[in-house]
C-alpha cells in the first residue's frame, strides 16, 4: 500500500547493510570478548571456572602400563640363557580423581602451592586383562641383595634366608602386586626391622609426591598451570642434563590459545623428569 516494490528493495538492502556492519564489528568485538572471558576465567583463583576444575580434576586421567613378562626363567637361572619377555598390557587405572589439597595462594608471586593426593582405581574396561593376572618378572629383593652387602659372609646368611623363604631371582606376582606392592617373604626373614614391602610404586594411595607451585596465570596468561617449583626448587637434582629441569604442567590442564605448532611439556615425578608432546594429528572420534 504505503511501500511498493521498489521501496522494499532499499529497505531490504538498507537493513542488510547494517547488519552486515554490525556483524563486522561485533565478530571483532566477540572475538575479544571471548578472549578477555577466557582470559579471566582461566586464572586460578578462587571463583573462576577453571579453578574449580583445577582443585579436582574435571575429566578422567588415566594411567596405563605395560608389563615384561619373562618367558625363560628356568633357562636363565640354570644355563645363563639371554632373558626372553613379552610384553603385554595395558592395564589401565583413572588417576588423579582426588582433590588437590594444603592450597595457598601467594598474590606476590602470582603463584598457588599445593599437595596432589595420589589414588589409582582399576579400570577394566580400558585393560587387556584383570588386575589378577600374573606375570613373572625379576625379584627385585633377591636381585638388590648382593649388590647392596657385598661382604661375603652377608651373603652367606642372606642366601640362606633366600633359601628358607622359597625366593629365586625370579618371581611370579600379579599386577596389583607388582605396581601397588607386595610383602616380600626373603625381606620378611632379614632379623631387622626393615621395610618388608615392594611395588614399582608403592606407598601410593593416600601419598602425596611433593609440594608443587604453579603460576596462577593473573599476569601472564600463557604461564597458567605451568610449574614453578617442585618441591621447593627449579631442578631435580637427579639428572645431569636438561632431564633435570622441572618444566611445564603436570600434564592434567595447560594455558589458554595453545597454537598447533607448540610443543607441550610436562612434568612427571612418577618417571622422576620432563617429557614433552608434540601435535601429529587430530583425534577423531568417529568410527566408520
Ligand atoms: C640347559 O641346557 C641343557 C644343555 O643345552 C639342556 O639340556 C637343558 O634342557 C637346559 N635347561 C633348561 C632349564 O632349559
Ligand atoms: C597439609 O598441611 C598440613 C598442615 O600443614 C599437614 O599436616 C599435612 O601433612 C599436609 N598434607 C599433605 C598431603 O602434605
Ligand atoms: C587405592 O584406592 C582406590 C580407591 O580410591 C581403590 O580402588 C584401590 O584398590 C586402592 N589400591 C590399593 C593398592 O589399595
Ligand atoms: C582377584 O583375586 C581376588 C583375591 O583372590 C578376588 O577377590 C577377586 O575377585 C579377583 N578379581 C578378579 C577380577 O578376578
Ligand atoms: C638446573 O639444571 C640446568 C641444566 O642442567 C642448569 O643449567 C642449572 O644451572 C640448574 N639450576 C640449578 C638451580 O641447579
Ligand atoms: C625449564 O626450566 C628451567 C629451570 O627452571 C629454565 O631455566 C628453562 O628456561 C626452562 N625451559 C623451558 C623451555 O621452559
Amino acid at each position: 500500500m504505503g511501500c511498493d516494490r521498489n521501496c522494499g528493495l532499499i529497505a531490504g538492502a538498507v537493513i542488510g547493510a547494517v547488519l552486515a556492519v554490525f556483524g563486522g564489528i561485533l565478530m571483532p568485538v566477540g572475538d575479544m570478548i571471548i578472549q578477555k572471558t577466557i582470559t579471566k576465567e582461566v586464572v586460578l583463583e578462587e571463583g573462576t571456572t577453571a579453578f574449580k576444575n583445577w582443585v579436582k580434576t574435571g575429566t578422567a586421567v588415566y594411567r596405563q602400563f605395560w608389563i615384561f613378562d619373562v618367558q625363560n626363567p628356568q633357562e636363565v637361572i640354570i644355563n645363563s640363557s639371554t632373558i626372553k619377555v613379552k610384553q603385554r598390557g595395558p592395564y589401565t587405572y583413572r588417576v588423579r580423581f582426588l582433590a588437590k589439597e594444603n592450597i595457598t595462594h601467594d598474590p606476590e608471586t602470582n603463584t598457588v602451592s599445593f599437595v596432589q593426593p595420589r589414588g589409582a582405581i582399576f579400570e577394566p574396561s580400558l585393560s587387556s586383562g584383570t588386575e589378577n593376572d600374573t606375570f613373572t618378572v625379576l625379584n627385585l629383593a633377591v636381585a638388590a641383595a648382593p649388590y647392596l652387602y657385598p661382604n661375603a659372609f652377608v651373603q652367606v646368611l642372606l642366601n640362606s634366608l633366600i633359601k628358607k623363604s622359597k625366593s629365586s631371582l625370579f618371581q611370579t606376582r600379579t599386577v596389583k602386586e607388582l605396581l601397588w606392592g607386595y610383602t616380600d617373604p626373603f625381606l620378611s626373614l632379614v632379623p631387622y626391622t626393615i621395610p618388608t614391602t615392594v611395588g614399582a610404586f608403592f606407598p601410593y594411595n593416600n601419598t602425596a609426591d611433593g609440594v608443587y607451585t604453579v603460576f596462577n596465570g593473573k599476569d601472564d596468561v600463557s604461564k597458567v598451570a605451568i610449574i614453578d617449583t617442585y618441591k621447593g626448587k627449579k631442578n631435580l637434582s637427579y639428572w645431569s642434563s636438561y632431564c633435570d629441569m622441572v618444566n611445564g604442567t603436570d600434564a592434567a590442564s595447560f594455558p589458554p590459545f595453545v597454537e598447533k605448532t607448540r610443543t607441550l611439556q610436562f612434568f612427571s615425578s612418577d618417571i622422576c623428569r620432563k617429557t614433552s608432546v608434540h601435535f601429529t594429528s587430530s583425534f577423531s572420534t568417529c568410527k566408520s
